[in-house]
């Protein structure tokens, strides 16, 4: 009998023609993710499992799926898996680092400019019939260029967005535990826009708080591309209301979706984008296609292209 794999959504480009010629594939075609109990019966008799950031893989999930041996994220960021629980388990876990770093800080990118430039506010006022007149006060922003960029997490894609910042003349400090670079702190006082790039993990949890957006000059940036509880979000709100920062660029919220009413989405200077980061038609095809690679290594016992070993 071939291997089962359970693949959580249809995913764009044609890895899953090639999973599906070799293995036994069930597909959830939902437009979004498994309710919990449907992952679950899915899941018990599967050796494969193709996630996604919105499963959640842990003790419940291993256990309701004993034949599991191989756990491939479609995604770099891997917070939904307990890593150690799948290690117990003897369940390999494989990511899909590299092909969506440059789409990401493309992406990052787009929210410095629109951040900086107000620019969901400005097309949303053409929209409203506010463009009476060339006026010189108009929807003023901030300067990019030549201004300093603060990256939390220096990274892969903390590090392609830095290489981005050579093109606007920007002075680039950087904050990593690993890496080296800045105090927190210091970066958080000396950047005109601070860009998140770190795993979430315990130390990583809020680490963006009332006391951090303190530190920030009025005139700066927030930019979260990462993992939205980095931010208190709470805290964040507060800081843009009172105009303690000036605008920040969100493509992840502390729950997601976020709210349709939660207060954030009210404020002319935050603009908020549903967790896009990697959304090309090219990078998502490349991430199938790893996916598939990490799954059927792990299937034929053999060691992942992409392997996780716990908590970055
Ligand atoms: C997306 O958020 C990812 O981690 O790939
Ligand atoms: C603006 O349009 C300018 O010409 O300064």
């Amino acid at each position: 009998m071939p291997d089962k794999v359970l693949v959580t959504r249809k995913l764009p480009g044609s890895a899953l023609d090639r999973l599906a010629a070799l293995v036994e594939i069930d597909v959830w075609t939902g437009r979004f993710a498994p309710p919990r109990a449907e992952l679950l019966a899915r899941a018990a008799d599967c050796r494969g499992l193709l996630s996604m950031i919105t499963d959640r893989v842990d003790g419940e999930l291993l256990a309701a799926a004993p034949e599991l041996r191989v756990v491939s994220n479609y995604a770099v960021g891997y917070d939904n898996i307990d890593v150690e629980a799948c290690a117990a388990r003897g369940v390999v876990v494989g990511n899909t680092p590299g092909v969506l770093t440059e789409s990401t800080a493309d992406q990052t990118w787009a929210l410095i400019l629109a951040a900086s430039r107000r620019v969901p506010e400005a097309a949303a006022a053409v929209k409203a019939g506010e463009w009476r007149a060339w006026e010189p006060d108009f929807l003023l922003g901030r300067d990019v260029h030549g201004a300093t960029l603060g990256v939390v997490g220096f990274g892969a894609v903390g590090r392609a967005v830095a290489r981005r910042a050579e093109g606007f003349g920007m002075r680039v400090l950087y904050h990593d535990p690993v890496v080296g670079g800045l105090a927190l702190e210091d970066l958080l006082r000396q950047s005109d826009v601070v860009t998140l790039h770190c795993p979430l993990t315990d130390e990583t949890h809020r680490l963006i708080g009332e006391r951090e957006l303190a530190l920030m000059k009025p005139t700066a940036v927030l930019v979260n591309a990462a993992r939205g509880p980095i931010v208190d979000q709470k805290a964040l709100t507060r800081a843009l209301q009172e105009r303690q920062i000036f605008a920040a660029g969100l493509d992840v919220t502390e729950v997601e979706p976020i709210a349709s009413d939660d207060p954030l989405l009210s404020l002319p200077n935050c603009v908020v984008l549903p967790h896009l980061g990697s959304a090309t038609y090219a990078t998502r095809g490349a991430m199938a296609e790893m996916a598939v690679d990490n799954l059927l290594a792990g299937l034929a016992g053999e060691p992942l292209p992409n392997a996780v070993h716990g908590r970055s």
